[in-house]
């Protein structure tokens, strides 16, 4: 069995060689998966993606020619995969739960840095200027957080938030009627959080969520966390409501255009995307680059999950964690 990883970091690479065996060969490249690289993948027997290669129709019509069969993604979220093309042609599979806590505990900590300017001081702190001006916060105790999506990662950003005594109102397309959570309109979370924090999947219908007409609605000085993925929130309408102050600032793991810039060392170069370039002149935009998900448990779950996923497609044909529509 040969796999071709794409978009492989050194990282991917020191927790999956720890799998190879004489029956179990991989090859790591650092390129993306796309029309242009997708050659790269013939004599395989199967590709390992993420969350920033692109698998559209023309990319699984290669694969297919090349005689593979699976798609194995190393990630939850399969935006970037044309699932309805591939049905019939080519499984996917992916991995649907590696460690809600990283995430989670990544929005709190994008929060806590957002309402406590923690970013400011530790580089105030740095050049000995100890002062405290402009640095006031505000206690996240009592304030309401706007959960939109609570599966397993929404649930567990919600156990957090209610450690910290906050007030938690929910928002999934599925309510699940057998959690602690209370659950309101779209409308009635945007108008009534002092926060709020993104965890549904992107999709036709969650593009653009977060949006000019729904900003209108929110609260002056809403801060929104969106550690999900980018295109849920439409960047030049997020950009327009921290001009206006409407919002109070914006906690960014993703961008809606993040896959040519993400993950790579970016800083010599010059940036052209000027929607990302004024976000990031913001003092109340705070960015990481797609780093919810990364922590040692959480690679090591991905990597246990992805052999394991691969195994079971070629021993019985199926997997339990194929992408189905
Ligand atoms: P999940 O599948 O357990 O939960 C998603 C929830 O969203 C479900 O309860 C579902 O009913 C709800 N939902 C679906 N469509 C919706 C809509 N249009 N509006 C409101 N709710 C909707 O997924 P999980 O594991 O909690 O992950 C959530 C998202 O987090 C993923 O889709 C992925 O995009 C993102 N993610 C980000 C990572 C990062 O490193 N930043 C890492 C892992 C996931």
């Amino acid at each position: 069995m040969k796999i071709a990883f794409f978009d492989s970091k050194p990282y991917d690479e020191e927790v999956f060689s720890g799998f190879s065996t004489d029956n179990l060969s991989m090859k790591f490249f650092e390129t993306k998966l796309n029309e242009d690289t997708v050659s790269l993948a013939k004599g395989f027997d199967c590709i390992c993606a993420f969350v920033n290669d692109t698998v559209n129709s023309n990319v699984i019509d290669a694969l297919c020619d090349y005689g593979i069969k699976l798609i194995a993604l190393r990630c939850a979220g399969y935006n970037n995969v044309d699932i309805n093309y591939a049905k019939n042609k080519i499984s996917v599979v992916r991995v649907p739960a590696y460690s809600p806590y990283a995430v989670a505990e990544h929005t709190m900590a994008l929060l806590l840095t957002a309402v406590r300017n923690t970013h400011k001081a530790y580089v105030r702190t740095k050049s000995f200027n100890f002062s405290l001006n402009g640095l006031v916060g505000f206690d996240l105790y009592g304030k309401t957080v706007g959960i939109i999506g609570t599966g397993k990662i929404g649930r567990v950003f919600s156990d957090i938030c209610k450690g910290f005594g906050m007030k938690i109102l929910a928002y999934d397309k599925y309510p699940n009627g057998d959690l602690d959570i209370k659950y309101t309109s779209l409308e009635n979370l945007f108008k009534e959080s002092d926060i709020i924090s993104l965890h549904c999947p992107l999709n036709d219908e969650s593009y653009h969520l977060i949006n000019k007409d729904n900003i209108s609605l929110m609260k002056n000085g809403v801060i929104l966390v969106n550690t999900s993925r980018g295109a849920l929130v439409d960047s030049d309408a997020l950009l327009e409501g921290i001009r206006s102050k409407k919002i109070g600032g914006a906690c960014l793991d993703v961008y809606e255009e993040e896959s040519e810039l993400f993950f790579e060392d970016n800083s010599n170069l010059i940036i052209n995307d000027d929607t990302l370039a004024l976000l990031m002149t913001m003092p109340n935009v705070i960015v990481t680059s797609h780093q919810a998900f990364f922590t040692k448990e959480a690679l090591s779950n991905i990597a246990n999950t992805t052999i394991e996923n691969i195994n079971e497609f070629y021993t019985t044909g199926k997997c339990k964690n194929e992408v189905t529509l």
